[in-house]
C-alpha cells in the first residue's frame, strides 16, 4: 500500500486571547491519498483556513500534527505551494518572471541546476497550462483578476508541490471567470493529477471538482463534520452534470449540511481575534 500523500492527527489550533484561550480547530483527522480532490467546505469563521495555514507550515498547530508524504511539517516549503483568494504575484515582475522565479527557487531548493533553455521551456509550459502564454510580458497590473489567478496557479503548478493548497482561489472571481478557471484547473488535474485541498464556499464548485468533501462543523473547537465522496465520473460537464441525479444528490447533502445540520449562528461574545472571511 502506498502511503497517503497527507494525513492530518488530532489537529488542533488554541489562539491565546484575553479572556484565556480560543479553541478554534479541535481533533481534525484526514488522510487524503495521492491525486485526490479535496474540498474543504464550512461556514465562515469555521477553521477552514486555520487547516490550510497548518497543512503549509504557515503557523504551527498548539495539539497533534500534519504528515507530508509521512514527514512532519515544520515550517513552508515548496513541496505544499499556496495559493489564495488575492493573487500574490509580484508586482514588479512580468507574468513570465513570476513564474521564473518560483521555478529557480525550487531549483535552488532541490540543488538543482536549469539552464537558460531548460527554465525558459518550463515557464513556458506552465504558462501554457493555464492558457496565459500570449501575457507572458505583462506586469500584472496590466492583467484582469481572473488572468492573476492564472498565473499565481501556474506559479504554484511549477513548484510541482506534492499537496497544492487553495484558499478560495476563485473567490473574488465573477461567475464566468470562475467557470472558465474551474474547468481549467480540473483539465490541469486530469493531466498531472496534482493532490489539492481547496477551500471553497462555493457548494456546486466543492461538488464539480472534488473527489472528496470535507465539511466542517462550526466553531468554537470546529472540526471535521461528515465526508462526503463525490463519485461522478471524470472528465466532468457543468452543463451535463446540472441535470444529474447523483449530482443534485450530493449537492443536496452538501446543502443540508451547512444549512440544517449545521446552520451558522453568532455568538454572543466573539472571540477577541481577528475576524476572518
Ligand atoms: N491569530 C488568531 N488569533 C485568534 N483567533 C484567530 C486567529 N486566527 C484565526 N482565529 C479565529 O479562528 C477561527 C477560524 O478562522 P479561519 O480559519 O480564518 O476561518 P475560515 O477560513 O473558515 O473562515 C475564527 O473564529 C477566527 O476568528
Ligand atoms: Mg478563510
Amino acid at each position: 500500500m502506498q502511503k497517503p500523500i497527507l494525513e492530518l492527527t488530532q489537529l488542533g489550533m488554541r489562539y491565546p486571547v484575553a479572556t484565556g484561550e480560543f479553541i478554534a480547530l479541535k481533533d481534525v483527522n484526514l488522510v487524503v491519498e495521492k491525486g485526490e480532490f479535496i474540498s474543504l467546505i464550512g461556514h465562515s469563521g469555521c477553521g477552514k483556513s486555520t487547516v490550510l495555514d497548518l497543512i503549509a507550515g504557515l503557523q504551527m498547530p498548539t495539539d497533534g500534527g500534519v504528515l507530508v508524504s509521512n514527514k512532519e511539517v515544520s515550517g513552508p516549503g515548496p513541496d505544499r505551494a499556496v495559493v489564495f483568494q488575492h493573487h500574490a504575484l509580484l508586482p514588479w515582475l512580468t507574468v513570465y518572471e513570476n513564474v521564473e522565479l518560483a521555478l529557480k527557487q525550487v531549483a535552488i531548493h532541490q540543488k538543482k541546476r536549469l539552464s537558460k533553455s531548460e527554465l525558459e521551456q518550463q515557464v513556458m509550459h506552465y504558462l501554457a497550462l493555464v492558457q496565459m502564454t500570449h501575457a507572458s510580458s505583462k506586469k500584472p497590473d496590466e492583467i484582469s483578476g481572473g488572468m492573476k489567478q492564472r498565473v499565481g496557479i501556474a506559479r504554484a503548478l511549477a513548484m510541482q508541490p506534492n499537496v497544492l493548497l487553495m484558499d478560495e482561489p476563485f473567490g473574488a472571481l465573477d461567475a464566468l471567470t470562475r467557470a472558465h478557471l474551474q474547468d481549467a484547473l480540473m483539465a490541469i488535474q486530469a493531466e498531472l493529477k496534482n493532490t489539492i485541498i481547496m477551500i471553497t464556499h462555493d457548494v456546486d464548485e466543492a461538488v464539480l471538482l472534488s473527489d472528496r468533501i470535507v465539511m466542517m462543523s462550526n466553531g468554537p473547537a470546529a472540526t471535521i463534520g461528515e465526508i462526503l465522496t463525490v463519485d461522478l465520473p471524470r472528465p466532468r460537464d457543468r452543463v451535463v452534470l446540472a441535470n444529474n441525479e447523483r449530482y443534485q444528490h450530493v449537492r443536496q447533502q452538501v446543502l443540508q449540511f451547512l444549512y440544517e445540520k449545521h446552520t451558522k449562528v453568532e455568538p454572543l461574545h466573539q472571540p477577541a481575534a481577528k475576524e476572518v472571511a
